[in-house]
């Protein structure tokens, strides 16, 4: 893990290993460039010239021995032409700054970020950092790849951003013990994260981290009624669980947060099999609570003054002749009872009898985040996770987090019309509706669970990871953005 923090000097005696600084398209720089290049008598300005540096957002340009300079090694950036880096490039940034140090293999980075702009640039810049130096090997037999050299990243903060720095730089860290947290669930086969072990590393996350958590077993959540979600159970030698989290960091009586995961550690879509090609991705689809962990997580090491629960419900979705078929009938927690058409849309099922569940905190607000539904990916793509929500301030906090962070949602309709595709003549509603509409429908089932409270659901079966290519893997979305939204209520 890398470890972050802010340093005062300037950046022409700034003592690190690499030193990062700012030039802009028309190679104007930066005010740290300005002083690097001051310090080395014009030698910045003249390699950036000789370089032809463009001064593209996401471009480095690393320089060496720059006479009068205490760093040895200067790499400059580009800042784009306007006068503040988005999220997108200082995220961007953040990636090629670390992979360039990682390349030099260097084990201090420290980076002057814009003056404007500056403390929301350095937290992206962190999560970039993350992103560029995250590895999994812990399923890597004999190939493993060593460490990257990176180890420390400091953050040299122009004047006016130094106040709001320290909890900025804060936040962004937990963010990234969260996402790493997550993308490591997320990344493990489902031989290994099955949901016994979701268990066990929920154990481990709450004595570590000074969090309380309840471990159900299958006996519990059947006393608890949860006929829905035991449904999906069925055709799997194993076990279920049914995670409580609980944060008290608010008062005691103060109405919690609510966040609820979809833990489905392997989808095969039961006795409705899906497809064998790229079957592997349904590992994934616990990635809902992966990011419930990694909120945990966050939440934990940040101690905001609030309550928060998080709700983990995790199992596997299996064929076999005990497996639950087309046609079946469940009762959920609710009693409202479900047909179950199709055996593939497991993700609602368990959900529900979560939800109903979450009625007992009488919380604030309760968001779900799931891989639920392939048509959400059809709508949106990978860089939108769907939201739909019951109350408009609710969506629009959870919006501005996703802006603020750059990981996106994008609101999509929850509307009483899409109900009726969901009548079933045998029960108080089928698990499906047509082809439709399919993320909106999927919605309006969980909605119908969640009439006690304000609620929003994210459907992030498209960017909670990357399925091929050499970035497959998880991507610990939208961990970033509901800790913002977290955090922001603090202030
Ligand atoms: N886990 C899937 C959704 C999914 C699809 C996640 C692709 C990630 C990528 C979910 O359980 C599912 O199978 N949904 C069905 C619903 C359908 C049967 C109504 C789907 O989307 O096809
Ligand atoms: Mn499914
Ligand atoms: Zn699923």
């Amino acid at each position: 893990m890398i470890d972050f923090s802010l340093r005062a000097d300037h950046p022409s005696n700034t003592k690190t290993d690499v030193v990062a600084v700012a030039v802009h398209e028309g190679q104007k720089l930066s005010w740290a460039a300005q002083d690097i290049d001051k310090a080395s008598k014009g030698a910045l300005a003249a390699a950036v010239k000789a370089a032809s540096f463009a001064g593209r957002a996401g471009a480095v340009l690393p320089l060496f021995n720059l006479t009068g300079v205490s760093a040895a090694r200067v790499v400059v950036y580009g800042a784009g032409s306007g006068n503040a880096l988005s999220a997108k490039d200082a995220r961007a940034t953040g990636r090629a700054l670390a992979s360039c140090a990682v390349e030099l293999e260097q084990a201090e980075l420290t980076v002057f970020p814009l003056a404007e702009g500056a403390v929301d640039a350095m937290q992206q810049m962190v999560l970039g950092v993350s992103d560029a130096t995250y590895r999994f090997d812990e399923t890597k037999g004999t190939s493993t790849k060593p460490k990257p050299a990176l180890k420390r990243v400091r953050f040299g903060m122009p004047e006016a951003a130094a106040k709001a720095a320290p909890a900025a730089l804060k936040n962004a860290v937990a963010m990234t013990h969260g996402i790493e947290f997550t993308k490591y669930l997320g990344n493990l086969p489902a031989n290994h994260c099955t949901p016994t072990r979701l268990g066990d590393e929920a154990k481990k996350l709450a004595k570590s981290h000074g969090l309380k958590v309840t471990v159900m077993d299958r006996k519990a959540i059947e006393k608890l009624g949860m006929g829905s979600f035991l449904s999906v159970t069925n055709g799997s030698e194993e076990p279920p669980r049914f995670i409580v989290f609980e944060y008290s960091g608010g008062k005691k009586g103060d109405a919690p947060t609510v966040f609820v995961g979809k833990g489905v550690t392997f989808d095969t879509g039961g006795i409705s099999l899906k497809p064998a090609g790229d079957m592997d991705h349904m590992k994934w689809d616990m990635s809902g609570a992966g990011t419930v962990f990694g909120v945990m997580k966050a939440v934990a090491e940040l101690k905001p003054k609030q309550n928060i629960v998080g709700l983990v419900v995790a199992c596997e979705n299996m064929p076999s002749g005990r497996a639950t078929k087309p046609g079946d009938v469940f009762k959920s927690m609710s009693g409202q009872t479900i047909e179950v058409l199709n055996t593939d849309a497991e993700g609602r099922l368990i959900l529900c009898d979560a939800l109903t569940y979450a009625e007992r905190f009488k919380p604030k607000a309760v968001i779900d985040i799931a891989t639920l539904t392939g048509a959400c990916v059809v709508a949106l793509g990978s860089h939108n996770a769907g939201l739909f929500a019951s109350n408009d301030k609710l969506a629009d906090d959870i919006l501005a987090a996703g802006k603020k962070m750059n990981d996106r949602f994008w609101r999509m309709p929850l509307e009483e019309d899409y109900q009726e595709a969901l009548n079933s003549n045998f029960a108080d509603m089928a698990n499906v509706a047509g082809r439709e509409g399919g993320a909106i429908t999927a919605a309006c089932f969980l909605w119908r669970f969640t009439k006690k409270y304000d609620w929003a659901h994210l459907d992030i079966a498209g960017v909670a990871y990357k399925g091929s290519g050499k970035e497959k893997g998880a991507t610990g979305r939208p961990v970033a953005a509901l800790v913002d939204y977290v955090m922001a209520s603090e202030k």
